[in-house]
């Protein structure tokens, strides 16, 4: 708060909280990619576990996951969202203690997660393999975060709720309600849980909630990202606005019912595998509606992305966001699905979402944030963002076109047959030929996380020259 020229105390925004989550999505990606790195070095070199427990590729695997996804994700996401809902409803964040609560807590399961997981600590479901405390924990922060997020849109100044807050709502109050229904579980020590479902429907249960945490936490979240920094570095309206609207609830709609395709010829009923199935092809559409959306955005402003590189970062996220949810219906469809399905074509489909687009948007989007919350006019080095940008691209081309050319070769490896109906290649002989991959792979990943290390250090130049500084909310609306 400080002193108005017309002598009233004149609101500011709360920057505090902004800075603090934006900061730790740098730190943690840093740390999450370098567990990607070093797991990515055990599949090609299995000894580099060194036979210490706490090492093994089982342990580092979820560490990774966890780290990337809700560490150096869910920051950018806590960030990006506290920021862009202050901003558009020109009003300071609601309940800012309880924002505060929702860094420090969360910063609490990071930690507890990162103790844990080495220890073999783990409920066995993926994405969701913290032990019931910290689950509570992590009820409790989202719940806070909710308080936060909707109080702040019920206190605004501005007559609409713009379009980024709708997904960044949608994702809050799904995240909430998957994390509930999934983690629901039998506690029989501090440290041990077992499922409160049994059979098909556990892995239903789970794999409808793995499917929205895609959904909702490395989607909608980012999308709301993407409808803020694009027309604000662009300096552009949304293409359509209509569009949006539609986009939100046809992909909001359409994503709950898919979760099945990652249970093709499985025990699951064959009409729930084939409806899961169709709505994934159905996806297509609202997500290349939204990508559109964004890409056009930029109509009558392409040269910018000549000398922008935070454009750039911004633009090219938009097109791995094309190019996963375009290959994720392909592998949905269940024949296509009875090649990939088991091989690094997942994990190439994976990256290419996770690298490409919640990976770009997430990097663009600070680069854009941190100026901002240290009273700067611009990043330490455009040329560093710049430099980051091509260490980083070239990176993702290179793990995810070795892990389509490994996934597709095991494919076809497995399902070969001799005339006498004999495998004609034993396992192994297809674990022989992916390595010369997995070491393209582990490139790919050392490129990309060398370029959050130069975005490390770019930010780092940029708070110490600068300081933090709270933007004042305007009396009379204004643009956000
Ligand atoms: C330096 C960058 C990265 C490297 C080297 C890397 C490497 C890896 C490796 C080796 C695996 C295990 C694959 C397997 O089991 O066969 C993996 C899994 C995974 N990673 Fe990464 N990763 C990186 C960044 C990221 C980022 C930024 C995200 C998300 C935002 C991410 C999300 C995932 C997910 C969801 C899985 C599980 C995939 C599955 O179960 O199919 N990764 N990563
Ligand atoms: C229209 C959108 C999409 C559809 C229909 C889709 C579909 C699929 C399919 C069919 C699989 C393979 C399931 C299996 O064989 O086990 C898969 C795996 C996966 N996809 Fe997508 N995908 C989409 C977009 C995305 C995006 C944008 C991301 C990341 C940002 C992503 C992240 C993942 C992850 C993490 C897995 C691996 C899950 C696991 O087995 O651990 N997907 N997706």
């Amino acid at each position: 708060m400080g002193q108005s020229p017309l002598g009233g105390a004149a609101e500011t925004y709360n920057y505090r909280v902004v800075r603090q989550f934006a900061l730790m999505t740098v730190v943690w990606g840093v740390v999450g990619m370098l567990v990607g790195v070093i797991i990515a070095a055990q599949l090609a070199w299995p000894a580099l576990n060194f036979d210490v427990p706490w090492l093994s590729y089982g342990r580092l695997r979820p560490l990774h996951t966890n780290a990337v996804i809700f560490a150096f994700g869910g920051s950018a996401l806590f960030a990006t969202s506290y920021y862009v809902v202050q901003r558009t409803c020109q009003t300071r964040l609601f309940a800012g203690p309880l924002a505060g609560f929702t860094f420090w807590g969360w910063q609490l399961v990071i930690v507890a997660a990162a103790i844990t997981l080495p220890l073999g600590i783990t409920s066995g479901k993926e994405y969701a393999e913290l032990e019931w405390p910290i689950d509570l924990l992590i009820a409790v922060v989202w719940v806070s975060y909710a308080i936060v997020f909707f109080g702040t849109i019920l206190k605004r100044r501005t007559p609409h709720i713009y379009v980024a807050n709708w997904f960044f709502g949608a994702f809050i109050l799904t995240v909430a309600l998957l994390h509930i229904v999934n983690s629901a579980a039998i506690p029989v020590s501090l440290t041990k849980s077992y499922s409160a479902y049994a059979g098909v429907q556990d892995a239903m249960v789970q794999w409808w909630y793995g499917h929205n945490a895609v959904g909702f936490f490395l989607t909608a979240g980012f999308l709301g990202m993407m409808y803020y920094f694009i027309p604000k570095q662009a300096e552009r309206p949304v293409y359509s606005y209509r569009l949006s609207i539609v986009h939100f609830w046809a992909l909001i709609f359409t994503y709950m019912w898919a979760g099945p395709h990652h249970l093709h010829y499985t025990a699951l009923p064959d009409w729930a595998q084939s409806l899961g199935m169709v709505f994934s092809l159905v996806l297509l559409a609202p997500s290349w509606g939204g990508m559109i959306n964004g890409i056009m955005t930029l109509s009558g402003a392409w040269h910018k992305l000549r000398d922008d590189p935070i454009l750039k970062f911004l633009v090219v996220s938009l097109s791995f966001y094309g190019m996963s949810t375009f290959e994720g219906p392909m592998m949905s469809i269940k024949t296509v699905n009875a090649l990939s399905h088991f091989t690094d074509w997942t994990v190439g489909h994976v990256h290419s979402g996770a690298l490409g687009w919640v990976g770009l948007v997430s990097m663009g989007s600070i680069y854009y944030l941190l100026p901002r919350l240290y009273g700067r006019d611009q990043m330490y080095s455009r040329r560093l963002i710049e430099l980051h940008f091509w260490v980083a691209t070239i990176g993702i081309v290179l793990y995810i076109a070795a892990m389509w050319i490994a996934g597709v070769m095991q494919g076809l490896m497995w399902r070969a047959t001799n005339p006498d109906g004999t495998l004609t290649y034993a396992f192994v002989e297809s674990v022989k030929a992916t390595f010369p991959y997995y070491v393209i792979r582990l490139l790919g990943g050392a490129l990309y996380l060398g370029g959050m290390l130069i975005m490390f250090w770019n930010c780092v130049q940029t708070v110490r020259a600068g300081r933090p500084e709270d933007a004042r909310v305007p009396a009379v609306l204004a643009h956000a």
